[in-house]
């Protein structure tokens, strides 16, 4: 019996979402929910997608604000799901008109974030699968691996490309970050594309 291979083969395993809440926008570490119920959080460039995807696997036009303004989303967002568990969407990063201030509150928040979020069951990291991976992308996967937290990288925007380019991308996106391909989700909030793969991921973590 080998409950991973059941995760990706059988649909009925798979994150249902019953209930959404929106609890609360956090700012400083003090406002971060310490109730004990795991966390699965989101985060990326600005303007990569994070809103959409988060819409798009709660299965709601906008829970999460989809923004035409790249970097609206300066807060951590906590949504309770199925009063069971927290999806925390976390503020975009390295968006370049954002003053150099702010862009160094980002980062201690984030930090403050990983360290204090004992219950921090899944990092998505979000990239546009368009793009080389950045220096914030680079960072935040060396955070997550310093802190030994589990993370799911995810390619957005793959409605963009072709199967060629996909492909190609998936290998470099990969080296790159210094991670197996196959390990790469490939995701689309226009055409669902690796949403179930997502769901699942989520799912094991919980
Ligand atoms: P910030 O919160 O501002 O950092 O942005 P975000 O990462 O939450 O991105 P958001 O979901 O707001 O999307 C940014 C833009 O990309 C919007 O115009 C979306 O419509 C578009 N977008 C998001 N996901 C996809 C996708 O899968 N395919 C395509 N073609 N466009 C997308
Ligand atoms: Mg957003």
């Amino acid at each position: 019996f080998r409950r991973h291979n059941l995760n990706q083969t059988n649909p009925a395993i798979t994150l249902d979402i019953r209930s959404i809440e929106f609890h609360r926008a956090s700012y400083e570490p003090g406002d971060f929910p310490r109730d004990g119920r795991p966390q699965i959080a989101v985060v990326g460039r600005s303007n990569v997608g994070k809103s959409s995807l988060i819409n798009a696997v709660l299965n709601r036009k906008n829970i999460a604000r989809v923004s035409q303004t790249p970097g609206k989303t300066q807060a951590i967002q906590f949504y309770l799901i199925n009063s069971q568990f927290y999806l925390v969407d976390l503020p975009g990063y390295g968006y370049a008109k954002v003053p150099k201030i702010i862009q160094r509150t980002w980062g201690e928040l984030i930090r403050s974030y990983l360290e204090s979020a004992e219950t921090l069951r899944l990092m998505i990291v979000l990239l546009d699968a368009r793009r080389v991976p950045g220096e914030h992308d680079l960072r935040m996967h060396g955070w997550t691996t310093d802190l030994d937290i589990p993370e799911q990288l995810v390619l957005t925007k793959t409605d963009k490309l072709s199967t060629t380019q996909l492909n190609r991308t998936r290998a470099e996106i990969a080296t790159e970050m210094k991670v197996d391909a196959k390990s790469l989700i490939s995701f689309s909030a226009v055409t669902k594309r690796g949403i179930e793969e997502l769901r699942r991921a989520m799912y094991s973590k919980l």
